[in-house]
């Protein structure tokens, strides 16, 4: 299985958030400011959050393959005239045969074992009879549970041939998401991915969704901690090894404000502009970070 490496950043080289200062002035914190034992028992009890052992990684990246392979599978199906409905039958029935159940159906009410999001839709869109069109683009956002264990991963594909536009804000999404990772290792802290993510967008002339937020995952859909998108260097809990959370940035062309549609969950962008997403999920390293839905990012 392809493994995504941290990108080297040297001390003296620029800070890959953005800020102009040297990534040593910047968000390069080579000190823990925690004790050195019993970190594990402390983010439980402070934060809620589990930390992952040996064997639980392998059940993550398990789970993380198969998402990866469903969106593959989804990604060969796309093309002008199928529904949102078809893409929901395909995840369905292919995590179904694999062994695993889609956490989607039935989480919160969710009605389906998949989310599909089209354009203005930001994320939650639930499948249905919407037909995709030339030039749209489409987000698909799989979490298998597979032997217990969730990984949940989106990707933003194009329908025919993409506008400028829509080629702009899936560019522009892609590249927070690598922005946010390149931030990921043990030392940082959790408001270094989200600045790193706003600036880049920002910078782009895009903005950054606030209601929704990566996520710890692993043991269960959505664990503590909260990943914002947006934030400032240093702020948040300190990053340790083991944790494994999704970074997901939902990047708009226009205003960041949305409003969620009747059926309580289509978050749409209020502005009706477009909108962008790209998640993986990804564990703390000694080093840096692993993904364990590993894509490429280029
Ligand atoms: N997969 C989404 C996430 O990245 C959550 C979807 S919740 C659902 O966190 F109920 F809409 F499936
Ligand atoms: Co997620
Ligand atoms: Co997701």
């Amino acid at each position: 299985m392809m493994k995504n490496k941290r990108a080297k950043v040297h001390r003296n080289d620029p800070c890959p958030c953005g800020s102009g200062l040297k990534y040593k002035k910047c968000c390069f914190h080579k000190e823990s400011s925690l004790p050195q034992n019993n970190k594990q028992k402390l983010y439980l009890q402070k934060h809620g959050i589990r930390i992952k052992k040996a064997r639980d990684i392998e059940g993550i990246k398990k789970a993380g393959r198969l998402a990866l392979q469903t969106l593959d599978l989804v990604e060969a199906s796309i093309q002008v005239g199928i529904t949102t409905d078809d893409i929901n039958t395909l995840v369905h029935d292919y995590t179904v045969k694999n062994g695993a159940t889609p956490a989607p159906l039935g989480y919160r009410g969710f009605p389906k074992s998949v989310c599909v999001s089209i354009n203005e839709v930001i994320c939650h869109g639930i499948p249905g009879g919407r037909i995709l069109k030339d030039g749209d683009i489409v987000n698909v956002d799989v979490t298998p549970i597979l032997g217990g264990y969730y990984a949940d991963v989106n990707k933003s594909f194009f329908v025919g041939t993409p506008g400028s536009n829509a080629k702009k804000i899936v560019d522009v999404a892609r590249e927070c998401l690598r922005k946010g990772l390149m931030m990921v290792r043990p030392g940082n802290r959790i408001g270094d991915i989200g600045f790193a993510i706003q600036a880049f967008a920002e910078k782009e002339g895009c903005s950054v969704v606030r209601e929704f937020v990566g996520h710890g995952v692993g043991f269960d859909f959505h664990e503590p901690p909260q990943v914002p998108h947006h934030g400032h260097c240093g702020e948040g809990i300190e990053l340790i090894p083991g944790m494994v959370f999704t970074i997901e940035p939902m990047i708009n062309l226009g205003k960041k404000d949305l409003r969620v549609l009747d059926d309580g969950w289509t978050a749409v962008t209020l502005d009706g502009n477009l909108s962008a997403q790209f998640e993986q999920t990804i564990l703390v390293t000694n080093q840096g970070y692993e993904s364990l839905t590993p894509f490429p990012l280029k």
